[in-house]
């Protein structure tokens, strides 16, 4: 009796044991399926972006990922609005892309730090044009260098100043821009999280919770409205190589702005939420392996905090 209750037992360990390898085997496959769908179909078999309208509105469009994603959509054949803070950088990108591209380009000035009095502006300015994308990228850092919340210089007005430009930027323009798309049941709205929105970042900390907002919004706003023919896509890239980043080497690992822009846009009708490029949905994968404590270890370590030291000091001697 007791030998029998025993090899049931066993029985049922084993049954078990398989069905769940059998479980991870399955959702393993799936993910990497879905990950050669949206990165390597997505090449062959692009989405015609214009069918979503004639214009694109780019926000941070005169720098990094921002006047990439701008100068492919043109590429691409939308007509595009620049919105950044700099006249003469917006005066410059837009004859740059207007020459190689053709299309049409107009450009607002707005400054996304200083509170919600830029909107009306903005909403005057983007009047009468048929939108078909909007692409939510300005954002920006709490300090140039990573540390902790409190050691940030001039925190209170960094605080104000972040969560306008990476929060408030995202929530006011979708709606400006979200009830034409909704109007002609279509429209594509990009928002450019990051990957440090996948866990909290210390020592960035209010970036990364800054953008773990920008994706909770995308997924929440895509099941709003998807029925509505508007597809919202939340990009959360690793290293790119911008300003932003020091202007860093591109390598396997970091991206040129203009090479991930175009590979992001690839991936639009093929997933909502997205690394934006294979090299960097790879080694999102990769470390999401690591449990919370290594991956703490491996970011708190001194060599990390004097490689980012270094990038900073020669980035800023480079033009001397
Ligand atoms: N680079 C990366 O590795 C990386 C990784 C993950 C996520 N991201 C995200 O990608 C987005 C773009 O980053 P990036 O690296 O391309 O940045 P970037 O190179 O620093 O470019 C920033 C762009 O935004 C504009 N901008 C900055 N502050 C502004 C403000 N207050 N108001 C209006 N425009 C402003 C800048 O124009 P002006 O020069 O005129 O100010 C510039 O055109 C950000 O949301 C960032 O968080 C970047």
């Amino acid at each position: 009796m007791a030998a029998e209750q025993s090899c049931l037992c066993t029985q049922g360990f084993t049954l078990f044991g398989i069905l769940v390898a059998a479980y991870i085997v399955i959702k393993q496959t799936w993910n990497i399926l879905r990950g050669l769908r949206s990165h390597i179909l997505s090449r062959c078999w692009r989405t015609d972006l214009k069918t979503y309208g004639q214009w694109a509105v780019v926000t941070g469009a005169t720098d990094g990922i921002g006047k990439a994603y701008a100068l492919e959509l043109s590429k691409r054949g939308l007509n595009v609005v620049l919105i950044s803070r700099t006249l003469e950088k917006l005066k410059r990108v837009a004859v740059e892309i207007e020459k190689e591209t053709g299309r049409k380009v107009k450009y607002i000035q707005a400054d996304y730090t200083s509170g919600t009095n830029i909107y009306h502006k903005i909403e005057e300015e983007l009047k009468g044009l048929e939108i078909g994308i909007l692409v939510n990228n300005v954002g920006m850092k709490l300090s140039e260098m990573p540390c902790k919340y409190l050691d940030t210089p001039n925190i209170e007005k960094m605080l104000n100043s972040l969560i306008n430009c990476n929060i408030q930027s995202v929530v006011q323009m979708t709606r400006i821009i979200l009830p034409q798309m909704v109007q002609r049941k279509k429209g594509l709205v990009i928002n450019i999280s990051s990957e440090a929105g996948n866990r909290p970042h210390p020592m960035a900390l209010m970036y990364s919770a800054s953008k773990v907002f920008v994706d909770f919004f995308s997924r929440g706003l895509h099941v709003e409205y998807k029925t509505q023919g508007i597809t919202v896509q939340c990009v959360m890239p690793l290293f790119v190589s911008t300003e932003m980043t020091f202007q860093m080497k591109t390598n396997i690992f970091v991206k040129s702005a203009a090479a991930f822009a175009s590979e992001a846009l690839n991936t639009v009708g093929y997933t909502e939420r997205t690394n934006g490029c294979l090299s960097h949905s790879l080694q999102s994968y990769a470390a999401n392996l690591i449990s919370d404590d290594l991956y703490y270890l491996l970011l708190e370590s001194k060599s990390i905090e004097e490689y980012f030291k270094n990038m900073n000091t020669s980035y800023k001697n480079k033009d001397k």
